[in-house]
């Protein structure tokens, strides 16, 4: 294998790929290298992570003090007294509305304010609070009542048990593991310079956000209190009593590099119980089973944005994104917890049984278990805040809404982003590009999307082009967009250190660019070499970078050309972790350990900004971003990076887009073929047909892998690969109004068989089935050899219908189903009407305007439901009401088109071809078409043996009224 060569000044990172540095290829270094595991910490190098690991159940020596209560309509503020160290806390518990509460934690005195991402960046807005109820004290506990939901605060030791129902759901700190590690003078000799370190650089240059969610009464209530308690705590202020110190608490050293630590130990964290859960999910990104491990011989989960070369699969090694949301499932619901922290975080998992003697009235839904399963976790992170969102569900849709409501949900992405992408490492040049869209043409294959790698800019300085190779790149966008297809080119946030290029020398002379330590600009290694990285943080900056993609300032770009943000965790060849050193200053006076896994976020939205910005906001448009934070669904997909032509990586490719899904991230995909190596013809073709059924779908290959374009491949594999390429462009109108609904409530796209099913536990650990929809059931075959692959049909009395036979299969059983290459299975539910478009084109543009075939599945009832939405398919119109939504009905032997929605003056000129009836027992005698009064006879076909009857030419415009009768 390939390296990507870092030379550090004492160190050589293999951190992935050729690199090309000062005309050096420098290849084949890491030839027998997997993932370099000690390029990064575990848990064991990372004194924090030891420090909370180290803490065993039991007491908490945490205590609230319920005379300070301080009582507002949504929220109740209580002192925290830690009872070793005399450290007092503040602790806030709101109520939210839709079934949602807030856990606050903070230090009241803090020496120096803690980063919270500002309100708008991850929350899209203060939370909307509803009324908590006090409820009065019983011994050490005070209840506080929301709706149907209570919380029960235990003063001493400390605890918080959350009930929905009389049932209890979410217990924090009952294990005891609450550590809150405050701010404090360096102890020793040093402790004068650094407290004026503390007092340079603290609190940080601006102003930390204020605590959100309280209205401005609340606000002014606990401002007023808070300034007599200061009263207070000036006349009896005590000195805080000292804590043992441990040797990486003020520095810390991996590998070779040290980590200077001015403002010292800085972690929070805390248990969190599910009484009644086996099964928690989330947190990704992690190349992972679904269901979540538990880790008690392993390393946590670790939340930290990391470029991680050929990573390993089934672990729980940090990858390129973070979202710190877990979903934790039984029968009888589903919770959420929203863990809202930008530093480096882990999460353990262990499995334990719910302690009866507090939860004596914990209901028994598990029959004939007495033991009350329960899922431990324990949350931590390097600095923060405790601020946790709990969601009580009760259903995984709720759940998707709630979080929803918290950081937004992904728009509706423009047609052509969701159909099929085709990319390489590289394509060379003009002419490259030019034959490889010809091809596609040639062959029969529809594509939309060419991309293109570092390799076309001018020495990897992006918004540039090399211009031997691409002369005339207009030219070149122009001839695609013939076709209706688009290109996106990739532009990473390094920039090159180079006097000559001017986005750089901007940056450095607008003082735009992150500092190392000692405040001047960082300078570290990526893909240029030498380079420098702008501060995304900082609005200003995110502003002049969006500036970067207009045509005046993007030369040789136009309005077809998307864009793919890579590299952004960040990726930096010769820092710790091949990431940027955590003491590194951002220019709001923050660390980066502090803000760390949010910064890629703000990259990709500064580039959305800056294509939406290209077109006064008219236009949708496109990013694909690697590294990924909560709220990154406003702005870009998500692919899961650099991962490997092998079955095993085509296999984990579905349980890692469903984890983004559950938490958000729908318009999510992988590398089709795998990034590294060379997959055989068997190995793509069947990559291919899982891709076409996952949200985002695009080939990718690494540099120095063998070209493998579809129409490449032995016949059997290209007529394999355009079926399932077809395949996805048929099932167009159904993805895109699923997307639509998504944006509005946040549902996964991709969704585990049990977000469908919630009450079936034999779904719970499934992760190589799931659904698109409510309405697709899709088992890619990803075992090599295979001609057969075991299909889980969810629910009792459902029934399945094989999308391309018609076959039927009973739900609640796991059938073995024939499989050779040229199959995917693919099942309809019964109950359901999906919206298809069955003419092949080129691209997914050239079929705005084709005709629709409705597949209406019958369930036992002989009914089913559907619907579909529709609209220019590209700008934000929609958002106005230019658009249609019809909704389908089948009962009673007849077919209802409802159109529930036509505003703003839409119209189309798309139309009705065809409607197919599965699971219909009889032929009917007749079929009539029913629209304004007139009526008319349809012709049709019908098949006794597999019950399909195919109605042909309707006829009708999409967006009208009609019924269809069968007689
Ligand atoms: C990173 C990306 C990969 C890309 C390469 C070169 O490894 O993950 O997709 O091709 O960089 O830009």
């Amino acid at each position: 294998m390939r390296s990507r060569m870092v030379a550090a000044s004492d160190t050589v990172f293999f951190s992935g790929h050729t690199m090309k540095v000062a005309g050096f290829f420098l290849l084949g270094l890491a030839s027998v290298f997997s993932v370099q595991r000690d390029n990064f910490r575990t848990c064991d190098n990372v004194g924090f992570c030891k420090r909370h690991r180290a803490l065993e159940p039991g007491t908490s020596s945490y205590a609230a003090s319920a005379s300070s209560m301080k009582l507002n309509p949504t929220s109740v503020s209580l002192d925290v007294l830690e009872k070793k160290s005399d450290v007092k806390f503040t602790l806030t518990i709101f109520g939210l509305k839709d079934n949602t509460f807030r856990i606050r934690l903070e230090e009241k005195d803090a020496m120096r304010k803690r980063y919270e991402p500002p309100v708008g960046d991850v929350l899209i807005k203060v939370p909307e609070g509803e009324e908590l109820k006090y409820n009065g004290q019983s011994g050490n506990q005070l209840t506080f009542n929301k709706g149907t939901s209570r919380v029960v605060l235990t003063t001493e030791p400390l605890r918080i048990d959350v009930y929905s129902d009389d049932d209890p759901v979410i217990s924090i700190n009952s294990q005891g593991l609450l550590k809150f590690e405050h701010t404090r003078p360096k102890p020793g000799w040093v402790s004068w310079l650094s407290s004026t370190l503390y007092s340079w650089f603290s609190p940080p240059f601006r102003e930390a956000p204020p605590a959100e969610n309280q209205d401005e009464e609340n606000k002014e209530e606990a401002q007023e209190g808070e300034e007599e308690q200061q009263k207070e705590e000036e006349v009896k202020e005590e000195e805080v009593k000292a804590e043992p110190e441990e040797p990486d608490m003020w520095e810390e050293t991996f590998k070779s590099h040290t980590d200077s630590k001015p403002f010292g130990p800085t972690s929070i964290g805390v248990d969190i119980s599910f009484p009644g859960v086996e099964h928690v999910y989330g947190i990704p990104e992690h190349a992972d089973s679904l269901a979540l491990k538990t880790t008690k011989t392993t390393d946590p989960y670790r939340l930290y944005n990391l470029d991680v070369f050929e990573y390993d699969l089934y672990n729980p090694m940090a990858l390129y994104g973070a979202v710190p949301l877990m979903l934790a499932h039984n029968e009888k619901r589903t919770v959420g917890v929203f863990w809202l922290n930008a530093a480096e975080t882990w999460v353990d998992i262990s499995s334990n049984v719910a302690d009866k003697s507090i939860f004596s009235n914990l209901a028994d839904f598990v029959t004939g278990n007495n033991e009350i399963p329960q899922t431990d976790t324990h949350w931590f992170s390097e600095s923060g805040v405790i601020d946790v969102f709990l969601m009580l569900g009760p259903g995984p849709k709720d759940v998707f809404r709630q979080y929803a409501a918290l950081t937004g949900t992904t728009p509706l992405p423009p047609l052509f982003s969701i159909s099929y992408h085709q990319c390489r490492w590289n394509y060379n040049d003009q002419d490259d590009v030019r034959t490889v869209d010809e091809n596609f043409d040639k062959f029969d294959i529809p594509y939309d999307v060419i991309w293109l790698d570092i390799e076309h800019t001018d020495g990897k300085r992006y918004f540039t082009w090399d211009a031997a190779k691409f002369p005339n790149s207009i030219e070149m966008l122009r001839n695609i967009s013939s076709k209706g297809r688009k290109m996106v080119t990739i532009v990473d946030p390094h920039l090159k250190r180079d006097d000559n290029y001017k986005v750089f020398a901007e940056a450095r002379d607008k003082g735009l660019l992150i500092k190392n330590k000692d405040g001047g600009d960082f300078d570290g290694w990526c893909w240029p070499g030498s380079s420098g990285w702008p501060d995304f943080l900082e609005k200003h900056v995110r502003d002049w970078w969006a500036d970067k993609f207009s045509a005046s300032e993007y030369v040789g770009s136009a309005p077809n050309l998307y864009v793919w943000n890579d590299m952004n965790e960040p990726s930096v060849f010769n820092a710790p972790e091949i990431t940027v050193n955590r003491d590194i200053k951002h220019l709001g006076g923050w660390e980066n350990r502090e803000v760390h896994n949010i910064y890629g976020m703000y990259v990709h939205e500064a580039t959305m900004d800056g294509l939406l910005k290209r077109t006064n906001y008219q236009e949708r448009a496109f990013v694909l971003t690697r590294a990924f934070f909560a709220g990154t669904q406003r702005t870009a997909a998500v692919w899961t990076g650099d991962n490997m032509g092998e079955w095993s990586h085509l296999k984990i490719s579905n349980p890692m887009i469903m984890s983004l899904n559950l938490v958000g991230i729908t318009f999510s995909g992988a590398d089709v073929g795998g990034f590294f190596r060379n997959p055989d013809n068997e190995l793509v073709t069947r990559w291919y047909q899982a891709g076409a059924f996952q949200p985002f779908f695009r080939a990718h290959a690494h540099l120095d892998t063998k070209r493998r374009e579809p129409y490449l491949l032995p016949d059997e594999n290209v007529k394999v690969i355009r079926e399932a390429i077809r395949a996805r462009y048929t099932y167009l109108p159904y993805w895109y109004t699923e997307f639509f609904t998504s944006e509005k409530d946040g549902a996964a796209v991709m969704r585990p068989l049990w977000v469908e099913f919630p009450k079936e536990k034999a779904t719970f650990g499934i992760d190589d089935n799931y659904m698109i929809g409510s309405a697709l059931l899709v088992r890619p075959v990803t075992d090599q050899g295979a001609t057969n692959a075991n299909v889980y049909f969810p629910g009792a009395g459902e029934v399945w219908y094989d999308v391309e036979t018609y076959q039927t299969y009973k739900g609640q059983q796991e059938v073995n189903v024939q499989a050779p290459l040229s199959k995917i299975p693919v099942y309809q539910k019964g109950g359901t009407i999906i919206p298809r478009k069955m003419r092949p084109r080129r691209s997914s543009t050239l079929m705005f305007d084709d005709p629709f075939t409705l597949v209406v599945a019958l369930d036992p009832k002989q009914e089913a439901n559907g619907q579909l939405f529709i609209d220019d398919y590209r700008t934000f119109k929609y958002r106005d009401g230019a658009y249609g939504f019809i909704k389908y009905s089948f009962t009673s032997h007849k077919l209802h088109s409802n159109v529930e929605h036509q505003g703003s003056g839409f119209t189309t000129k798309e139309w009705l071809e065809r409607v197919i009836v599965v699971g219909l027992p009889h032929e009917p005698r007749k079929v009539t078409l029913h629209q304004s009064g007139q009526t008319k006879e349809l012709i049709f076909t019908y098949d006794s043996t597999t019950h399909v009857l195919i109605i042909r030419k309707p006829g009708v415009n999409i967006l009208q009224n009609w019924t269809i009768s069968l007689h």
